[in-house]
């Protein structure tokens, strides 16, 4: 595991947003944003209803997560304001094949500004960098292509469709992979 894992997490800025370390009274608006059904609908693991207890206690896991060196979360803060308009996840940290699983939500009010896009791409620098991972992947599902053109707008390829691969509210739906390289982002950035 790496030394940076034993630090504080790093915050990292651009120019729409500051990604910071989730903090404990950020529980009440993580819940809030994050319990809207329009968030629940197209993700897999962001609970619905959306309690402030049940924020508090994902706030503190993804602490932990990040003290073990098993994934990392941020709050999306709007350097405008200092608001926390949404959430972006690293995880499932795999140290043999040095990979991980992205994914993100950005609060109903604040959709289409390039916060989901800049978020991806402040991550990118960590992952690749102190982090020295090779390969991060994410998935959405089919009839959620705002979130392929957020991926894609930040360097990530498809790699397939995984046909039925997720459950929500009862119906199956198909989930496209996509992928992002080390060596890509390389070139790219
Ligand atoms: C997906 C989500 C994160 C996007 O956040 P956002 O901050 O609005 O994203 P951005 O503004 O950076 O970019 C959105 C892009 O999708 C595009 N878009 C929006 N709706 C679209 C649609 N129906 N079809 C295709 N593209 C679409 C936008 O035009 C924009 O692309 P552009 O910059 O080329 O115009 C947000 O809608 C969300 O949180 N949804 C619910 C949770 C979720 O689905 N998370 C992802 C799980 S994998």
């Amino acid at each position: 595991m790496k030394d940076i894992f034993a630090r504080t997490q790093p915050v990292l800025e651009g120019r729409l947003l500051r990604l910071r370390p989730l903090r404990e009274e950020d529980a009440a608006r993580v819940a809030e944003l994050g319990g809207a059904r329009e968030i629940a609908d197209t993700t897999i693991s962001v609970p619905h209803p959306f309690t402030e207890e049940l924020a508090r206690d994902w706030i503190r896991r993804v602490d932990e997560d990040w003290r073990a060196g098993r994934g990392l979360a941020y709050g999306m803060e709007r350097i405008e304001d200092g608001g926390l308009v949404g959430v972006i996840v690293l995880r499932d940290l795999d140290w043999e094949h040095l990979q991980g699983e992205v994914s993100f939500w950005v609060g109903r009010p604040f959709w289409g500004h390039g916060y989901a896009e800049e978020a991806v791409r402040l991550l990118l620098p960590l992952a690749f960098g102190p982090l020295a991972l090779n390969r991060l992947y994410a998935h959405h599902m089919v009839r959620n292509p705002a979130s392929g053109r957020v991926l894609e707008k930040a360097g990530f390829r498809r790699e397939g469709l995984m046909r039925q691969r997720a459950r929500k509210w009862g119906v199956f739906e198909d989930v496209v992979l996509l992928a992002l390289l080390r060596e890509e982002w390389q070139a790219g950035s």
